[in-house]
């Protein structure tokens, strides 16, 4: 089938390049002309493992442009995977969207095409999507009366393992008020569905994993299952994070608690991770979003806030653990291991190191990271913060009071914490994620403390 990605970030450009991948023929679309020339040239402008090799496998099935008259007049399918940034009031801004919307409109050729929401939408969306796509085909001037249906199709990927979440779903969720929106779309999956490509040496199939699970649903439920998802996965962390308080004051051990619960079948052992906390661009835009959807009925949601207010929670019991230990924090220097919001991405978003770094220089701290992907990024993103950024870990140990670590890299647990510790003017280290083997710091020297 003929395919338009609208919007190259994350999600626009994983899915271009995996329905290229599976042979689908795509013309991915970004107005950021800059960002066209690099991904024509073969650079990728964000880090995303796999990307790179799936998109030089994909390439005879795909190319690049930044015009609409280029991309969507031949498209069966034009996916809408443009940023929905969150606004003050919570509700996401969606001028992207509505551009993209219009001008998919004026440039349909006369055929059946079905517009997809990728993008994380408000509840409703679909539908306003459809009046933008009618208005534009009505003032259009090209003569042709394109006939459109909309799809609601959420996103489940996690950035870090993005290809992989792709190709090998839990599921996939269509929505749409017409069947043949549906039909379409269900041929244009049906590769991933039944797992009939050829899979990727480097990414091989998972074992057993056999065909893939297909919610069918309305507009509105599939534009509902997203955030409900997301609000869902993020109240697990705040959930954890919460009995980790407790498990500190009673002398439990949380890792420990959390695998005690998690081998409940209804529980699941999954996103029970304790530690500093969820960031990135979507759990705390996602839960924004379905707070003041919510609101515009009239409703509250209680938990949904909690998950909220315990996640901000745990960037403040960073500043008390280092306070307890240190006492004074004026006049210190303390590093930072890891910038990205997780491990394998360079989304510097929401991450938290970047709140942790600020409340720590607001008490007079003298900050010093490392990460071994978005040190480039911070630099260009918050460079005016201030924090001495270091090429290696061991650079950041040299003279701090306390390390902290932030995200947990792999690298990271390989360290040669001997050497580490004797680099530091006090040897403590706080491991926000539980990523660390404490006997074995301890062994090297080092004072170790956990985040509950
Ligand atoms: C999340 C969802 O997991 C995806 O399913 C969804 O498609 C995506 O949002 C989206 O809406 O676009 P992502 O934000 O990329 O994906 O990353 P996650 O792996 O979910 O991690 C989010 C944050 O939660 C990270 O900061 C991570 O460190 C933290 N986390 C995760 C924990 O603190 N504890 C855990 O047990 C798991």
């Amino acid at each position: 089938m003929r395919v338009a990605i609208i919007g190259t970030g994350y999600v626009g450009l994983t899915t271009g390049v995996c329905l290229a991948f599976i042979g689908h023929s795509v013309t991915c679309l970004d107005t950021d002309e800059s960002k066209i020339r690099a991904l024509r040239e073969g650079h990728i402008p964000i880090y995303e493992p796999y990307l790179e090799e799936v998109l030089e496998e994909a390439r005879p099935n795909l190319s690049f442009t930044s015009s609409y008259a280029e991309a969507i007049p031949d498209a069966d399918v034009v996916f809408i995977a443009v940023g929905t940034p969150p606004t003050p009031s919570g509700a996401p801004n969606l001028e992207y969207l509505s551009q993209a919307a219009r001008s998919i409109g004026q440039n349909g050729n006369g055929n059946f095409t079905v517009v997809v929401n990728k993008s994380t939408v408000p509840i409703g969306s679909g539908n306003w999507v459809g009046s933008l796509l009618r208005d534009a085909v009505e003032q259009s001037s090209n003569g042709h009366k394109t006939d459109f249906a909309v799809a609601s199709n959420p996103e489940f990927l996690r950035e870090g393992t993005a290809l992989h979440d792709s190709l090998y779903p839990d599921r996939i969720v269509i929505g749409a008020d017409e069947p043949r929106a549906l039909e379409t779309l269900y041929t244009l999956y049906r590769p991933i569905l039944d797992q009939t490509f050829p899979a990727p040496v480097f990414l091989p199939r998972p074992d057993n994993f056999a065909a893939v699970p297909l919610v069918s649903t309305d507009l509105a439920s599939a534009e509902l299952i997203k955030y409900a998802a997301n609000a869902f996965l993020a109240l697990k962390i705040s959930f954890i994070n919460e009995i980790g308080l407790v498990a500190e004051r009673v002398g439990a051990n949380i890792t420990e608690v959390a695998r005690g619960i998690g081998l409940d079948s209804r529980i699941g052992s999954r996103f029970l991770s304790a530690g500093l906390g969820w960031g990135g661009s979507c759990f705390g835009k996602d839960t924004a979003a379905l707070i003041a959807t919510a609101g515009e009925y009239g409703l509250h949601m209680p938990i949904v806030e909690a998950a909220r207010t315990v996640n901000s929670r745990q960037r403040d019991r960073v500043v008390e653990k280092l306070l307890q230990e240190l006492k004074i924090l004026k006049g210190r220097t303390i590093g930072l291991l890891g910038l990205a919001f997780k491990p394998n991405t360079d989304d510097l978003r929401e991450a938290p190191a970047i709140e942790i770094a600020q409340k720590l220089i607001d008490r007079g701290v003298r900050v010093k990271a490392h990460d071994p992907i978005a040190s480039e990024r911070f630099q260009r993103e918050h460079g005016k913060m201030g924090v001495c950024l270091c090429p290696t870990a061991e650079e950041v140990a040299d003279g701090c009071d306390a390390l902290v670590l932030v995200t947990e890299w792999s690298d990271y647990r390989e360290l040669e914490w001997e050497q580490l510790a004797k680099r530091m003017r006090n040897p403590f280290i706080l491991d926000g994620r539980h990523a660390l083997d404490g006997d074995k710091l301890v062994r090297s020297g080092l004072r170790y403390v956990t985040i509950s």
